[in-house]
């Protein structure tokens, strides 16, 4: 399952899910985030009906924060989130029903301990999923989510987009012991770059290549000579685990009003035994051991994958 915002790095992270033979996405569910929850819908069903996939449901969720309303929209996605680019219209306007309750059921349905879930937008809809159904956290194999920054930010000059657009949500979630973590930062996701010589490349391989390639060119986020894809980075290091190192953390999020607001504070140590900074008493080793935080990539692969994947994924 994939909860996002597209947006224009999630439109890529759909596309690489969807071209990957390991990986099977039972439903799209949207949260505000890069753009308003409706035009995130209507984002994710346009993306879903370019790649040939009107089958895969698609939920809104949250259109606001848990307790703080969500800040403005950054303008980095363009217009309408997907680099000004205007999408033909989608076949299926999506259920009507909640993406809580949709991430539910796929948990439900899935083979318990097997299902996935990408996260790849603020942490409001996962945070309502795990406090509604906490029977359910044991059916979900692993939660990757790409959000957090350690060092400098991409919203405020510490926080990442994702945690700051909803800190409390992402606290909830960061936090909790019992479900299996890999965090992907913003340190490592800004390296998950593709090039303007990587577009040629899409356009040629694939005849909706120029419609991915604008939305692409249409990204105001750019960084060492390339626009970062940071959501796709995540769902490729879900196809292919070896294309990050992670190493065991402790993160707590900054929900206070002030300029931190937002900071993922992160420790790859314990620094007192049976002391986790937390609200509740968790030893050390159980704390640590749930969540791992990617500290490096290897960014030919994540570009040989998603020049490959992404054209996969173009259907019909
Ligand atoms: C994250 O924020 C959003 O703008 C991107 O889609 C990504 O999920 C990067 O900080
Ligand atoms: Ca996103």
């Amino acid at each position: 399952m994939v909860d996002c915002d597209p947006g224009v790095d999630d439109a890529f992270s759909l596309g690489l899910a969807l071209g990957s033979p390991e990986l099977d996405v039972r439903a799209v569910t949207v949260v505000a985030g890069n753009v308003p929850v409706e035009q995130a819908r209507r984002n994710a069903s346009r993306l879903l009906h370019l790649f040939g996939r009107d089958d895969v449901p698609v939920a809104a969720g949250a259109a606001r924060g848990l307790i703080r309303v969500k800040p403005p929209h950054p303008p980095v996605h363009g217009r309408n989130g997907l680099g000004g680019v205007e999408l033909p219209e989608a076949e299926t306007a999506g259920s009507g029903e909640h993406a809580v309750e949709v991430l539910a059921q796929a948990l439900r349905e899935g083979s318990p301990g097997r299902v996935t879930i990408a996260a790849i937008g603020p942490l409001t809809n996962i945070a309502l999923l795990l406090s509604l159904h906490p029977e359910l956290k044991t059916s979900i194999e692993r939660l990757v989510i790409m959000g957090g920054a350690i060092g400098t930010g991409n919203i405020t000059p510490v926080a990442e987009f994702n945690v700051w657009a909803d800190p409390e949500a992402a606290q909830r979630v960061l936090t909790d012991p019992e479900v299996a973590i890999c965090l992907v930062p913003l340190h490592v996701t800004r390296r998950a770059t593709i090039r303007q010589e990587h577009l040629r490349t899409l356009e040629r391989r694939t005849r909706h290549g120029t419609l991915l390639a604008n939305i692409v060119r249409g990204y105001g986020d750019r960084h060492d000579g390339g626009w970062p894809l940071h959501d796709a980075l995540a769902l490729a290091a879900i196809a292919d685990p070896a294309l990050i190192d992670t190493r065991s953390a402790v993160i707590e999020v900054d929900t206070g009003v002030g300029r931190s607001r937002g900071q993922t504070i992160c420790a790859f140590d314990m620094p007192i035994e049976g002391w986790s900074g937390h609200d509740f008493p968790v030893r050390k080793p159980s704390i640590a051991a749930n969540l791992k935080m990617a500290v490096d990539l290897d960014v030919e692969r994540f570009r040989t994958m998603l020049l490959d994947r992404i054209p996969a994924a173009i259907r019909g």
